[in-house]
């Protein structure tokens, strides 16, 4: 971030207007090039403002851009086609990063304008390091808390749709509940890469939609809820949206699973998620790591469970 950031926006934008209308007035050549590298480094500078949580909302702000500027082509070459395309792209890609902003409590305006507001370096603020030893457990340590549970949550991210652990996940859901264990799952309105993304997996698995809830619904029982299982998320997970202000992705709305008594954390090792930021949930006292593949682990944990149930 440079100083007086926002100031330099502005100046360079206002150099790219002059020299259009230099151009547009037979300039030639030259304002246009020139023009040219101002918008691209006006281009980077503006996106190199913005980190952490705010990363999604710029991409697919970048991609609706591209669709407005394929309609302005559109309009200069008289091209109906070009001119229909573009608004699609640019007005779906526009919705998308609107819906992103409601759902992680950002305003949309500070986001497209670079952390406007937001105060200087929020998103190349540091997260306070976590404190304390993150502690691990095994696919039967997991199966063991998961039979003795009498309400379990599910939470999954980003990582089970890369291990496409949708389905041993529905298999494991299935045999708790035919235990008489209560299973239900927890989606946050960004886990995954796309909107729905976690729905459609689940749904595609055949996890009865009604165990299916989003995080407004479910966030209240977790304080009720014996154990977590967390799949592959992070973000979504990150108890220093609430705790840290000085989080990049402070303020946004988080499922609160550490509120649980025991929350088992399936992921391959202790790196960051999407916002690159440290999770704290790792180290918590009620918190335990099983590393590996989600698809691996989960599919270890059926065959243990339908063992375990199968011996009765
Ligand atoms: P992330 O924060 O992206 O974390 C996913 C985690 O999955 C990673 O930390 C990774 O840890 C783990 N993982 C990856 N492959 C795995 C595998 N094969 N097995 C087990 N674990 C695996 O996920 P999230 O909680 O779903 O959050 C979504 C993030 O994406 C948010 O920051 C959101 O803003 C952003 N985003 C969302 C959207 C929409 S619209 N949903 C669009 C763009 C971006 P390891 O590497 O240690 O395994």
């Amino acid at each position: 971030m440079l100083p007086a950031r926002h100031f330099l926006n502005l100046a360079m934008l206002g150099a790219c207007l002059g020299l259009g209308i230099q151009f547009m007035g037979g300039g030639g050549l030259q304002p246009l090039l020139l023009m040219t590298a101002i918008a691209a480094l006006l281009g980077v500078h503006l996106v190199m403002g913005i980190g952490g949580a705010d990363m999604p909302v710029v991409i697919s702000m970048l991609n609706s851009y591209s669709g407005w500027a394929a309609a302005a082509a559109g309009f200069m070459l008289s091209n109906d086609l070009l001119i229909i395309t573009g608004a699609l792209v640019g007005s779906s890609g526009a919705i998308l990063s609107y819906i992103m902003c409601k759902a992680m409590n950002r305003s949309f305006i500070s986001v497209i304008l670079g952390g406007f507001g937001a105060g200087a370096g929020s998103s190349a603020a540091k997260s306070n390091e976590p404190v304390g030893e993150a502690k691990s457990v095994t696919t039967e340590g997991a199966v063991e808390l998961l039979e003795n549970a009498k309400s379990v949550i599910i939470v999954p991210g980003y990582g089970m749709a890369v291990a496409q652990a949708q389905h041993p996940i529905a298999e494991i859901t299935k045999e708790l509940r035919d235990q008489g264990i209560k299973v239900r799952f927890g989606i946050h309105p960004v886990a995954g890469r796309l909107p729905g993304h976690m729905n459609v997996l689940l749904a595609e698995a055949n996890v009865p939609y009604d165990i299916v809830l989003e995080m407004d619904e479910i966030n209240e029982d977790f304080p009720e809820t014996d154990v977590v299982l967390v799949i592959g998320a992070n973000d979504t997970v990150n108890p220093s949206a609430m705790e840290d202000p000085g989080s990049p992705i402070a303020g946004m709305p988080v499922l609160e699973v550490w509120k649980a008594k025991t929350v088992i954390v399936m992921k391959r090792s202790m790196a960051s998620g999407y916002a690159g930021v440290e999770n704290p949930l790792f180290y918590k006292e009620n918190a335990l790591m099983l590393f590996g593949d989600a698809r691996k682990n989960s599919d270890a944990i059926v065959g243990q469970l339908s063992a375990l149930i199968a011996a009765r």
